[in-house]
């Protein structure tokens, strides 16, 4: 019998997609970058390898943490705690503050770990808006949803699923708040236009969430981070310690080679964002021809929410599945605003992403007839 805390907790809608993929699938349903790791960054994987094995302090090295916390007024010694991807980190914060009963603030549509956490820690998920198509969220409509048991708000810029970046004011205004804040920032070296901003620096109350999974292509080897005010850290660290103990230290030392080596990491992050722009390129020129569709181009990440509004989108996605043999996310995993979109990722090469937008497009079209 499992706990109760996990009575309705069940394997997310983007696990059950990408169970239906076959060989012959195309995986535009992956919130995973296609990048792959450079000679240089092998040599430092290999050079990482070489390096004592033993478990590091339980917020990560000394080391690692001040380079974190170059440029900011945090800490090191305090306010910074590597963790085991960021997905480790909100375990940890969920764990160090919601408690039953608790409301817990997040977007919708959204990732989905953090209306999950919260459920699993006893509290409530509230949902604020993102509205269609720019998806800007109303600060007003946010701010009256915040009650005395609001423990935390979730904020994320740039945005999985929807690619979307929030505007420096609007987070100023949820810093404003003064609720503790977490700003999962993940997404934030893959920009097109403009660098999408930080939380940094806008309150005691911001908690920052960031990680090389989605930035180096390194979602496997879990190296995340979270910058906190001491206060607010202290409790984040304990629960850390017994989650994961402290990050892999190999993954520490390769993060550590990756700051240190500020050119090849300023001309890897430069390569990074021009080929997720090929292929945001690509996304969206097969949208406009074989789903009829002008998007507004996503402003961060790699992902594309396409509108198929006359559509049951979780029944059209397992079918396109099965049939088409192409993955997308339907857009009602990321919460109910999400009804009547599919998430597209465009984290493919680019003959991929061609090709599995195509057969949407005749997939559709043969329904329609
Ligand atoms: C918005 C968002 N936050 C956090 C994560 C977790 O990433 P990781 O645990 O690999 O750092 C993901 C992964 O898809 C994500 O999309």
């Amino acid at each position: 019998m499992k706990a109760d805390r996990l009575a309705n907790i069940e394997l997310s809608l983007i696990r059950q997609i990408n169970a239906l993929a076959t060989p012959y699938s195309i995986n535009l349903g992956i919130g995973e970058p296609n990048l792959a790791p450079d000679d240089t960054l092998r040599e430092f994987a290999a050079r990482a390898a070489t390096l004592p094995w033993q478990y590091s302090a339980n917020a990560g090295t000394l080391s690692l943490r001040k380079k974190l916390c170059e440029g900011t007024e945090f800490d090191p010694k305090t306010e910074a705690c590597v963790t085991a991807g960021t997905q480790e980190a909100l375990f940890a914060i969920f764990t160090a503050y919601v408690n039953p009963g608790d409301e817990v603030l997040v977007p919708n549509p959204g990732f989905v770990s953090y209306a999950t956490l919260a459920r699993i820690c006893g509290a409530t998920p509230v949902t604020y808006q993102l509205d269609p198509p720019e998806w800007h969220i109303d600060v007003d409509a946010l701010r009256k949803k915040i009650t005395p048991k609001t423990k935390l708000i979730v904020v994320n810029s740039p945005s999985n699923p929807l690619g979307s970046v929030i505007d420096r004011e609007t987070l100023q205004v949820i810093a404003d708040t003064g609720v503790l804040v977490v700003s999962d920032e993940i997404y934030r070296e893959i920009w097109y236009d403009a660098w999408p901003a930080s939380m940094v620096g806008m309150g005691d109350n911001v908690i920052l969430m960031n990680g090389l999974s989605k930035s180096h292509g390194m979602t496997g080897l879990r190296l995340g981070w979270i910058l906190a005010r001491a206060d607010v850290m202290q409790p984040i660290v304990t629960a850390h310690q017994y989650i994961a103990t402290c990050a892999s230290v190999f993954s520490q030392a390769l993060a550590e080679m990756i700051f240190d080596h500020r050119e090849w990491n300023e001309q890897w992050l430069a390569g990074v964002r021009e080929q997720f722009a090929a292929q945001r390129e690509a996304a969206l020129y097969a949208i406009r021809h074989e789903l009829d569709t002008e998007l507004d181009p996503p402003r961060g990440a790699f992902y594309a929410f396409v509108p198929m509004p006359a559509c049951n989108t979780v029944e059209t996605a397992k079918e396109l599945a099965t049939d088409a043999a192409v993955l997308v996310i339907p857009g009602i995993a990321f919460g109910k605003m999400g009804q009547g979109f599919v998430r597209v990722s465009y984290a493919a090469p680019v003959d991929q992403i061609a090709t599995g937008i195509e057969r949407i497009g005749r997939w559709l079209r043969a329904k329609e007839r």
